[in-house]
């Protein structure tokens, strides 16, 4: 098929052809929504650098979460800020912490919609490291037990997933097998099974205030060099149960998430982090982007690349432009 026989432009010439063979379509189905939670009553802080993004108290939360979901929205992925912060991040498996507080909240007041708690150690320890530390590095195995009490508790209180970010390695397994054995075998597990040590996380540290207060993330997080790697790190998450698989960042990663999708026969998400999402705010801003176009192009190209669910703080915006 060549020029002049083949001529692709035919089918391109107006917008019922180019719909008729479109390949990928977005849909409301595709998303979750993050969100930040932190204590108090009637706390809304907006986020700097994550415009349209805040620091919520329950009752806020409460109400967001509700019109996520009146906007068909499946998922929510709730981050929490606790009051306080320590050596070993016990506010992160407190039964009255904030995330079991919120989670409690959310299945009391809002039906229908899936609660995701991010199971990471960075928002609760006061050097900000996502778990403890020994020899000045993360200590991987005593890790693990504490992200197991994490799990349980947040099961504990009602969450319908759980999703681990912290990197370790085991830590998919150790949270699957405390699971099954408290009787949460039907719970599910997202596994952030190729995080990179990513300079786009930095509006995120700003957001959940969980950013490492010495050294960096690089013993655990991936090296952004990496793509066998990548493999063999999704390899180990569904070895030792992972419900979903996780590639993060999305943009500068969609070859890690397309050869994802070649090799594993699981739902594969890819988390829009909000590095990626401030640019496109910022250029926005500035009036260099149109940035619902930029926002809808950036959100397909993570699905075309692969990707089944996209966690995303453009969920909502996005949502009201689907049809
Ligand atoms: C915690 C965590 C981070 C993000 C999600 N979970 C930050 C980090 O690893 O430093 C980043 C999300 C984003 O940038 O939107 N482990």
């Amino acid at each position: 098929m060549y020029y002049p026989a083949y001529r692709p432009r035919r089918l391109r010439k107006n917008a019922s052809f180019r719909r008729m063979i479109r390949e990928t379509k977005l849909s409301v189905d595709d998303l979750v929504y993050p969100l930040f939670v932190t204590s108090g009553r009637n706390v809304k802080k907006p986020i700097n650098s994550m415009p349209g993004n805040f620091q919520m108290s329950v009752d806020h939360l409460v109400k967001e979460v509700q019109k996520t979901k009146d906007l068909g929205i499946p998922a929510v992925l709730l981050f929490g800020i606790p009051e306080k912060k320590d050596e070993v991040g016990s506010g992160a498996f407190a039964d009255d912490g904030i995330i079991q507080q919120a989670t409690r909240k959310i299945k009391e007041k809002v039906s229908d919609i899936i609660v995701i708690c991010d199971l990471c150690l960075c928002e609760y320890t006061s050097h900000g490291h996502c778990g403890t530390i020994k020899d000045n590095d993360v200590d991987n195995d005593a890790t693990l037990e504490i992200l197991v009490e994490t799990a349980l508790s947040q099961a504990k209180a009602g969450a319908d997933m759980v999703a681990p970010s912290g990197m370790m390695d085991g830590g998919v397994g150790a949270i699957r097998e405390a699971l099954d054995e408290e009787g949460y075998d039907a719970l599910p597990i997202m596994a952030y099974s190729a995080k990179y040590a990513s300079c786009f996380y930095g509006p995120f540290r700003e957001a959940a205030e969980g950013a490492p207060q010495f050294g960096d993330r690089k013993s655990y997080q991936m090296d952004p060099a990496n793509s066998d790697e990548a493999i063999r790190e999704i390899t180990l998450d569904v070895e030792e149960g992972a419900d979903i698989i996780m590639v993060k960042p999305a943009l500068p990663y969609l070859d890690i998430i397309y050869r994802a999708k070649e090799e594993f026969d699981l739902p594969i998400a890819a988390y829009n982090v909000s590095g990626e999402f401030a640019m496109i705010k910022a250029a926005a801003n500035l009036g260099w982007l149109d940035e619902e176009k930029a926002m809808m192009e950036a959100l397909l190209s993570i699905k075309r690349s692969g990707a089944d669910i996209i966690i995303t703080y453009f969920a909502r915006d996005a949502a009201k432009l689907i049809v």
